[in-house]
This record gives C-alpha cells, structure tokens and sequence, in this order.
C-alpha cells in the first residue's frame, strides 16, 4: 500500500504513529502552527498526542503572505531555545506552515526530523505529502525550498470541522487537478453531480493521495513525470501572487489552481492537444464548482511577467504541463506568449 511507504497515518492508526514517535526518542518537541490553527486545533492535537503536552509552541501570523524568510528567520531563533538535532518539529496547519515548518526543519542544523498534521483539505490530500517545502521569496511563489521527507504525516478528518468552507474548496481543486491528469475514475467521482463537500470522506482523500503518491514515487525529485502534478500552477501561481498583491482578501491556492486549470486546458485546446468535446467537459466541470475571479485585462502583463519568474521554466521559456485528455497528462510543454494571453482573455470572457 503506498499509504503505507509513504508513511501517512489516519485517525484509527494513531497508536502506531504514537509508539514510533516513542521509539524514535526525540530530545524535544516543538510545535509550529499559525494564529487559526493555534485557536481552533492545538488543544485537539494534544489531546491525541498527550506526549506533546510540553512541546514549546511556534505560531506565526496566518495566510501565505507569512511563507517568508523573515517567519523562518523567526522559527529558526525559536527553535535555537530548545532544539537540537534529535529534536521533533511538529507542523499543525494547512500547507502554508507544512511548506513553511518542512523547510526551517530541513534546514535547521542541516535537518531535523519533522511531522505533518495537516488541518486543511489542501494540506492533506497534497501539500503534506510527496517531500516538496518551500517559502516565497522577493514576491515570489516557493522560489526556495527542498525536497525533504516528512518522518510521518497524521490525517485526521475531525481537523476539518472548523474550516472555512472556502478553504475546503481550495482542496478540492488540487484533488480534481491529480484526478484530471492521472485518474479518471477519481475524475468521474468528483464531478459526479452533487455538492462537493459530500466528496470530502476519508476513503476519497485517500484516493487522492494515493494518485498524488504513484506519480511521486515514479519520480520524486520531479525530472519527469511528477511535472504532472503542475498542471494548473504556472497560471494558478500568477493568478495567486497577483492577488496577493492587489487584492483586500486574496483568493486561496486551490481558487488560483482551479483558474490556471481552465486557461491552461484552453492552451492544450489551441495546441490540438486535447479534443474539444474534453475541454468542454473540464472547463465545464471546473467552471461550476469554482466562483468566477473578477480582473481587469491591464493584469496581462503582471499574470504574464509572474509567470517567467515561475521555477519550472527552461531558458526563460513558460513551461506547463497539460491535460490530453481526461485522466491523462503532458509535460514540458512551452507555448508562445501570445497562446498564454488568449487562454487568460478566454477566462475573463467566460
Ligand atoms: N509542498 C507541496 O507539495 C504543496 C502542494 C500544494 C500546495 N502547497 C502550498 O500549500 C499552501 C496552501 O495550503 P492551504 O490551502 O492549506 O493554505 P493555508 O495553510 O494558508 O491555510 C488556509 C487557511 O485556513 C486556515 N486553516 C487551516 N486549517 C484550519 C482549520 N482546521 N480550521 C480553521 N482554519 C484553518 C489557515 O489558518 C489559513 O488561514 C500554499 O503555500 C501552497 O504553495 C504546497
């Protein structure tokens, strides 16, 4: 089972995962979250985990403007209070703090070991999962980062009752994205006609995350096939640093993903990489489960210049990886500037 290998831990294993932190012997343990995550999920984390009832607590402002250097500037400071190499950084949060938390670990006395407790949908089925940290850096999404392992990763279901349903969207979108690119069972699953958050049980996150895990496996330093799992983020990325920047209450990840995924099918469509009957299906699909994001078309050339700034990229070409068809996917794909620009005045036309 890949779950397994892959060390990720449900709510009815949770003794397991309590005797391995037991034996691993940590010298200390240290909790990093954020301002929401300390109000509406610390105190049920240390009612499961009552070893971590005298761990020092690390809570950094909420919201991925906070995925920067200066919080790991200030995670690194308080780590240096009670951690030394054979200490336990405990991640508690969505995938701001496991990207954020994974890489103050990974780099903090060259590497300390480190769980996930993902407590959003996103973090779950994907960020807490498949080694990738990172923060933003000089405006930028995930510019620095590693690929590190987590010691395990903890799903817990009940972390999700507080929410907002918003984020839980957010989620969804990253569980559709490996589903259009990998999995067309998942896919038919997903879209099937009915309120997303009935899609939300734990034998579908597992679904999702066992996608996500056969294309990390095959390749999990992303030289190849795990490319795939960007589908949707070189646009998405722009579209989330763009809000960023200009918007009161930015769109989330998953919000950003789900735009990016409409205009890059539009690519494969102008491409002739996918049918038009499939591009009807997932742009149609995506389209009714994601709020339309309002934009003037003056924000071209901010989408366009955030996109070149994207680390996928080769020689300064944008590269994307595309859908050819539901439940499959291309990679390295680099269209001109003009085919990315009509793929996003597709989006504002819609
Ligand atoms: N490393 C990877 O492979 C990978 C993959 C996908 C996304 N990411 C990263 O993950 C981040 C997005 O993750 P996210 O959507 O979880 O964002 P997030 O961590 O910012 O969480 C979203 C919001 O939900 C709140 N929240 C989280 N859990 C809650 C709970 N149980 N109750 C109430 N509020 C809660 C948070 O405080 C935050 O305000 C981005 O930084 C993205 O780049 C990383």
């Amino acid at each position: 089972m890949i779950l397994d290998v892959a060390r990720i831990f449900f709510h009815d294993e949770i003794e397991s995962l309590k005797r391995e932190i037991e034996d691993a012997n940590f010298s200390s343990y240290t909790i990093l979250t954020d301002d929401n995550c300390e109000k509406y999920c610390q105190k049920e984390l240390i009612n499961l985990f009552s070893q971590f009832g005298d761990a020092q607590l690390i809570v950094v402002p909420a919201g991925d403007k906070n995925k920067n250097i200066s919080n790991l500037e200030f995670i690194w400071n308080q780590l240096l209070n009670n951690a030394d190499r054979h200490s336990l950084l405990i991640n508690l949060g969505g995938g701001m703090i496991s990207d954020l938390g994974g890489f103050a670990a990974s780099t903090f006395k060259r590497g300390i070991s480190f769980i996930n407790v993902p407590t959003s949908l996103l973090a779950m089925v994907d960020a807490s999962i498949g080694g990738k940290t990172a923060i933003n850096f000089a405006n930028f999404k995930n510019q620095i980062g590693s690929f590190t392992d987590a010691f395990a990763t903890f799903i817990d279901l009940n972390f999700l009752k507080t929410l907002p349903e918003k984020e839980l969207l957010s989620g969804f979108s990253e569980m559709l994205k490996v589903a259009i690119i990998s999995n067309i069972d998942l896919f038919n699953l997903l879209s099937a006609n009915e309120e997303f958050s009935k899609k939300i049980t734990q034998d579908i996150i597992k679904q999702a995350i066992n996608a996500k895990l056969s294309i990390v496996k095959s390749d999990p330093k992303e030289l190849g096939k795990r490319k795939l799992l960007n589908f949707g983020h070189t646009i998405g990325h722009a579209f989330e640093t763009y809000s960023m920047q200009n918007d009161a209450s930015p769109i989330s990840h998953g919000q950003a993903v789900a735009i990016g995924m409409i205009c890059e099918t539009q690519i494969a469509l102008q491409l002739s990489i996918i049918s038009p009957q499939e591009h009807y299906i997932l742009v149609d699909v995506i389209k009714n489960f994601f709020p339309k994001y309002s934009f003037t078309i003056n924000a071209l050339i901010s989408l366009i210049s955030n996109m070149k700034t994207d680390k996928k990229n080769v020689a300064g070409k944008i590269n994307f990886s595309l859908p050819q068809s539901v439940g499959c996917g291309l990679i390295d794909i680099y269209p001109s500037e003009n085919i990315i620009q009509k793929s996003i005045e597709f989006y504002h036309s819609l």
